[in-house]
């Protein structure tokens, strides 16, 4: 076992069956990562970035093989004890920022710890911190269609963070984003690595990887090579 190993991915397959053929997305993936690592997964279109990513968030399970993170089988956990465990380890951005269109930047960020029914005093002042720590204390109060492409993804990063998880996931999260607002974005997440968080970030851009500590690179359901 590696030592300090926090997300382990052992033999992990991930088919899924269209009519008469199997598509393999993921073809018997190994990967071990440390607590504080800043890896970034980069490859092509269709190789099974966003396939390995949603599996370490436990959004989606393996065919074959076991993801484990913390000690913790998260592949053999049911719908319920997965949902619970995501809400307390796992953070996650999206291209398209996922933020709710009605909710105002702060009630976005407030919605993990509604849900998870934590803090219920303090919400507020948390969330009002959270959006200070990514510069956007001035816009708590307007809704993701007044803000940029920019601040909307770092309102989806004060969000991911609220429940202070350990690892923060990025799924192409400066996809939707012009390249001066990609180079804020990644800065935010050097900051975090800094502070301590374990960090996953998928692009197929390669530049954007070189703020990672650590690049694994895939090709059609493979890790093919490591920076
Ligand atoms: N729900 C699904 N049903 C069938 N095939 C799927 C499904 N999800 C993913 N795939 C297939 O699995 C392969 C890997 O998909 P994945 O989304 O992981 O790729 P990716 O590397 O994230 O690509 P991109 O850079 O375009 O986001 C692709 O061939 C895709 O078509
Ligand atoms: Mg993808």
């Amino acid at each position: 076992m590696v030592q300090d190993a926090l997300i382990q991915i052992e033999n992990v397959t991930r088919a899924y069956v269209m009519g008469a053929r199997t598509l393999y997305a993921l073809r018997d993936v190994s990967l071990t990562i440390r607590a504080g690592e800043f890896v970034a997964i980069v490859g092509p279109s269709g190789s099974g970035k966003s396939t390995l990513l949603n599996l370490i968030g436990g959004i989606d399970k393996p065919n074959n093989g076991r993801v484990c993170i913390a000690g913790i089988e998260i592949s053999a956990l049911n719908e319920n004890a997965l949902a619970r465990w995501r809400g307390e380890h796992i953070g996650i951005v999206f291209q398209f920022f996922q933020l709710l269109p009605t909710l105002t930047a702060l009630e976005n960020v407030m919605l993990p710890m509604e849900l998870r029914n934590v803090f219920p005093n303090n919400r507020r002042a948390r969330a009002m911190d959270a959006l200070a720590r990514v510069g956007l204390q001035d816009h708590a109060h307007q809704l993701p269609s007044e803000l940029s492409g920019g601040e909307q993804q770092r309102v989806a990063i004060a969000r991911a963070l609220i429940n202070d998880p350990p690892i923060l996931l990025a799924d192409e999260p400066t996809g939707n984003l012009d390249t001066q607002t990609s180079e804020q974005v990644l800065q935010l997440f050097s900051e975090l690595h800094r502070a301590g968080k374990t960090i996953v970030l998928v692009t197929h851009e390669q530049p954007l990887a070189r703020a990672a500590s650590r690049i694994v690179f895939m090709r059609d359901g493979r890790i093919v090579s490591e920076e």
